[in-house]
């Protein structure tokens, strides 16, 4: 088997005229904290779409873990520990964050209505088994006082801080996180971080991560990818990124990469 978990070979999605992804290649290696950066609009959330099933490419083929998963949907990949985040958070706010852990679907037979029919009592048992399954989830993440409050009701951190809770309800294996630490306050963002970092660790989760945060990447991050124009301008350490010249030009005049005043 191959040491990356991921392989992007000349992606292309079309807008229109655009070129959003433009011949895109790539590679996250097994294991790794992935940083991708650059500017607005260079088509970093478009490249998330497209690997993770949620938009159809027009070029070019996505690679995970040997098996062809080009324009695989999202409810597929879910299934092969394939995982994403949203850049907007979205819980179901009426529910509990216990709850919203709840819903995460997997293989639990209750989602089977023939079987909730004839087999309630097995139905009953894996909903015992999720529900400690998510109490595990609020506890690695620290959010046990808020087990039972409405998602609707937590911060922007802590929503965020859920989104990579729905990540753990599955045997996830590669979890690409768009912008998770953006509009986090620096106290969650370090919890963040340390729950980032302590899934790659003890779950050997390969992450994925867009931000704009240089100082979080360069905590988080190695190697770190910058994209331009749709495609890979540059990869290396956050130490060599922050240094190379033509990363700087592409974000001449663009304030993305500057340190978060909060
Ligand atoms: N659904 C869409 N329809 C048309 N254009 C889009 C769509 N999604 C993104 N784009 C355009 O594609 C480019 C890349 O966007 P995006 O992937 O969101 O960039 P980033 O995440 O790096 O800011 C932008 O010019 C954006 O306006
Ligand atoms: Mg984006």
């Amino acid at each position: 088997m191959s040491d990356n978990i991921l392989q992007v070979n000349n992606l292309t999605k079309l807008f229109g005229g655009l070129a959003a992804v433009s011949n895109c290649s790539l590679n996250i290696r097994s294991g790794s904290i992935t940083g991708i950066i650059g500017p607005n609009g260079s088509g970093k959330t478009t490249l998330f779409n497209l690997i993770a099933g949620n938009l159809k490419s027009n070029d070019g083929e996505v690679i995970f873990n040997d098996e062809n998963i080009t324009d695989v949907p999202s409810h597929e990949l879910f299934g092969r520990g394939l995982l994403r985040t949203f850049q907007i958070a979205h819980e179901f706010s009426n529910l509990t964050v216990l709850e919203n852990l709840m819903m995460v679907p997997s293989n639990q037979s209750g989602e089977n209505l023939l079987n909730a029919l004839i087999k309630p009592g097995l139905v009953k048992k894996e909903e015992k088994v999720i529900r400690e399954k998510a109490y595990e989830v609020v506890d690695f993440l620290n959010l046990t006082h808020l087990a039972n409050e409405r998602a609707g009701n937590l911060s922007g951190g802590q929503k965020k801080l859920l989104e990579l809770g729905r990540t753990m309800m599955v045997d996830a294996k590669l979890v690409l996180l768009d912008e998770v630490g953006a509009g986090v306050n620096r106290t969650l963002l370090k919890d963040l971080g340390t729950a980032i970092l302590k899934l790659n660790k003890e779950k050997n989760y390969t992450f994925c991560m867009i931000e704009h945060d240089m100082d979080f990447i360069s905590r988080m991050c190695d190697p770190v990818i910058v994209m331009a124009d749709g495609s890979v301008l540059f990869e290396g350490t956050s130490e060599e990124v922050k240094k190379n010249e033509k990363v700087i030009e592409s974000y001449l005049g663009k304030s993305n990469l500057t340190k978060k005043e909060n």
